[in-house]
């Protein structure tokens, strides 16, 4: 009996000796300790020893297991140790890189001054409204006083889809729509993209965006339009800023007028910025004219109303300072970061 624990001993220790992964050793565990393996075997045959035989084969047996397990769990340690050493290894973490940045984005230029416009309209009471930018000439021209042999239409040429559907010229189009809603009053300012078949250069692209106001009430009066465009340029450009309107002539309001601001960088006493006018034009206005109210449905003779048209790209460039309008297009980060 004791040649033949010997022998079970020798070789779970040569076994253990040869495995080189933890699953190898944990194979011996089984099968030399476990409930099938050999020692529980040897346990199971000690009917056959001699009864006074019995406590000395037991003890020897224990001795054994205690010596495969002491040998075993120190194998597994250094099994466990081994790998651990292993993977620190493989797996080294430089921490002297420079940690990954998150870079978030901001808003382009132009929205950053468009929703300056709406903050200041929307603070007026105005709704903000939006409308296609695919028109039936209806929209864009006729509806607007703009008749189909108007010269206004050469200098609004544009993109046609079918002789009468065409990218819209401007946003004066949402003027139209909101008329023949037929809910007055009207406060609206309308936002959006417009088309032009126009050569690209440092003030002209053949889409850019405006934003159009509109009111519409009983005893609407140009003093409205004068008071209420002069409170959104001080708003805009600071309040010291002055306003000026020039007669001008556009088919769909009546009278027409262009508005100037006093050059914010010289408070208008003429510098380069302004081209030494100390004005600097920006945008266009007048009194609904009564023919286009009547033909979106509104009584001339009970409503009266003004509208105004900006260009946006136009308020970016003169807010921020930049000379070249495709710089806003361009969409060239090192510009972007700067706004
Ligand atoms: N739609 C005009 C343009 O594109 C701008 C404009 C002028 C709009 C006067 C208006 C306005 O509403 O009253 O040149």
């Amino acid at each position: 009996m004791r040649e033949k624990l010997e022998q079970i001993k020798a070789e779970a220790l040569r076994q253990i000796e040869a495995s080189d992964a933890l699953e190898k050793l944990n194979e011996v565990r089984v099968n030399y300790l476990g409930k099938k393996g050999e020692l529980t075997a040897v346990l199971k045959g000690m009917k056959d020893v001699a009864a006074e035989e019995r406590p000395k084969v037991g003890q020897l047996v224990n001795e054994t297991r205690a010596e495969i397990e002491k040998v075993l769990d120190e194998s597994i340690r250094k099994m466990e140790q081994r790998v651990r050493d292993a993977k620190l290894k493989t797996e080294v973490i430089d921490v002297t890189l420079p940690a990954k940045k998150n870079s978030v984005g901001h808003r382009h230029p132009s929205t950053i001054a468009l929703e300056e416009v709406e903050r200041i309209f929307i603070g007026m009471g105005y709704e903000v409204v939006e409308g296609p930018e695919v028109e039936r000439d209806y929209y864009n021209f006729e509806a607007l006083n703009i008749p189909a042999d108007h010269p206004a239409k050469d200098e609004q040429d544009t993109f046609y889809i079918t002789g009468d559907i065409l990218l819209r010229t401007q946003t004066s189009s949402t003027q139209v729509h909101e008329m023949e809603k037929g809910k007055l009053p009207i406060r609206m300012i309308a936002p959006g993209r417009v088309f032009r078949s126009d050569e690209v250069d440092a003030t002209h692209s053949p889409s850019f965006h405006q934003i159009e106001g509109l009111v519409i009430d009983r005893n609407i009066t140009f003093a409205d339009l004068k008071g209420t465009l002069a409170e959104f340029a001080r708003e805009l450009f600071g309040k010291e800023t002055k306003v000026k309107f020039r007669p001008h002539h556009f088919p769909f309001t009546e009278p027409s007028a262009e508005m100037d601001v006093t050059c914010f960088k010289c408070g208008g006493k003429g510098c380069r910025f302004c081209k030494g006018e100390g004005w600097i034009e920006i945008l266009g206005c007048g009194m609904v004219h009564p023919h286009v109210l009547e033909m979106s449905g509104i009584d001339p003779e009970k409503y009266s109303g003004f509208a105004f048209g900006v260009g946006l790209e136009r308020i970016a460039l003169l807010k921020y300072e930049i000379d070249d309008m495709r710089l806003l297009y361009e969409n060239d980060i090192r510009f972007l970061k700067q706004f």
